[in-house]
């Protein structure tokens, strides 16, 4: 089975083709990182007007490096949700219509699910079930994987996702949109232990997380220190620390209550080198591994909803002829494959 997938829930375009025997065909991606650099952060309508411009292009790109005809193609899927309701209307209008004008069936794509299943991708992939760190910049929780849609969110943010949390106290110092990376090469620079910031949520049980509070503490010591490179990068390494501890405390917690030995970490924020080591390690001293996707899957792609797409798609699950996005969306309401 062969499929065309295309993500378009936020600032990014892109298109693949997985193939279930040959693997991924091709893959192309537009990130709309520049145009949203002067605002700060993502401007919707402009999200919507650029997928506009880029999503026929790059399916056009992915077609022809895939060196795939239409015919060979057995399905088309599309991020329905959660996002940004313009952006994903873009993916779901040109995805279905698409679909309906090549007589193929189309299925609409949990963006979570995507990243979840996305380290499945990688030669070295998890098997079933497993614990599931998903960190994005909209989501952070927790999930029992047992199997495809049989999904258990042990814990979930109650305030900023951790990509959230990165990107406001990036822009708290100074750093351009999206801040995440930034800040952890900052924090690259930075000294160890000059700062003690707080590990929220860890001193009482649950797999719960808080990770407004980081960035509160994160603009008091801002405010209150002398702004040379070398205290910034030291208040950006102590932040980084403090959220990586955090999640690794979680982990672990959420291995104890499964008695799991494989952990996923997918979303933008698994491409966080120093959350990766953290939990290699963790996952050493338990003897058992962590998974995630390589560095470009771990950000929003189209192979991820390719790959999801087909799963669902061979299982039976298509869309009607509606053409339908759910920018809100729980994780757990999807159904078992
Ligand atoms: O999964 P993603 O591309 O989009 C959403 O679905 O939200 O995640 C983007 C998020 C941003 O908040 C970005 O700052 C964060 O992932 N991110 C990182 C790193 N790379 C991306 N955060 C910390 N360290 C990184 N290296
Ligand atoms: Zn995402």
């Amino acid at each position: 089975m062969r499929v065309l997938g295309i993500e378009s829930s936020c600032d990014e375009t892109g298109i693949a083709i997985y193939d279930d025997k040959l693997g991924l065909l091709s893959h192309a991606l537009y990130s709309q990182v520049k145009l949203h650099a002067d605002y700060g952060g993502v401007v919707p309508e402009l999200a919507s007007r650029d997928h506009v411009r880029k999503i026929v292009p790059l399916i056009r790109e992915a077609l022809a490096k895939a060196d795939t005809s239409i015919e060979a193609l057995d399905g088309i899927a599309y991020t329905k949700g959660p996002g940004l309701i313009g952006a994903l209307l873009v993916g779901a209008c040109v995805g279905r219509s698409l679909a309906f004008a090549w007589n193929k069936p189309a299925v609409g794509v949990h963006h979570m699910e995507g990243h979840l299943l996305a380290p499945m991708l990688e030669a070295e992939a998890p098997q079933f079930p497993f614990v599931a760190l998903l960190v994005s910049g909209g989501h952070s929780m927790l999930v029992d994987v047992q199997g495809i849609g049989r999904y258990q969110v042990l814990g979930e943010s109650i305030d900023d996702a951790a990509g959230e949390a990165f990107d406001k106290t990036a822009k708290l110092m100074g750093l351009d949109y999206p801040g995440g990376p930034r800040l952890s090469r900052l924090a690259a620079q930075g000294e160890p232990a000059c700062y003690k910031f707080p590990r929220p949520m860890t001193d009482r049980p649950g797999l719960d997380f808080s990770f407004s509070g980081l960035k509160t503490f994160a603009a008091n010591t801002i405010a209150a220190e002398a702004d040379d490179e070398q205290t910034r990068a030291n208040i950006a390494r102590a932040f980084e620390e403090a959220v990586v501890d955090t999640m690794v405390i979680k982990c672990r917690r959420a291995l104890e209550q499964t008695g799991y030995r494989q952990l996923v970490i997918a979303g933008g924020v698994s491409a966080n080198q120093r959350l990766r080591a953290s939990l290699a390690e963790l996952m050493g001293q338990r003897g058992g591994r962590v998974f995630y996707p390589r560095g470009e899957f771990c950000t929003d792609n189209g192979a991820m909803i390719a790959y999801a797409g087909l799963q669902r798609l061979k299982a039976g699950y298509t869309e009607d002829l509606a053409i339908k996005a759910q920018p809100r969306w729980p994780l757990d309401a999807l159904p078992a494959v």
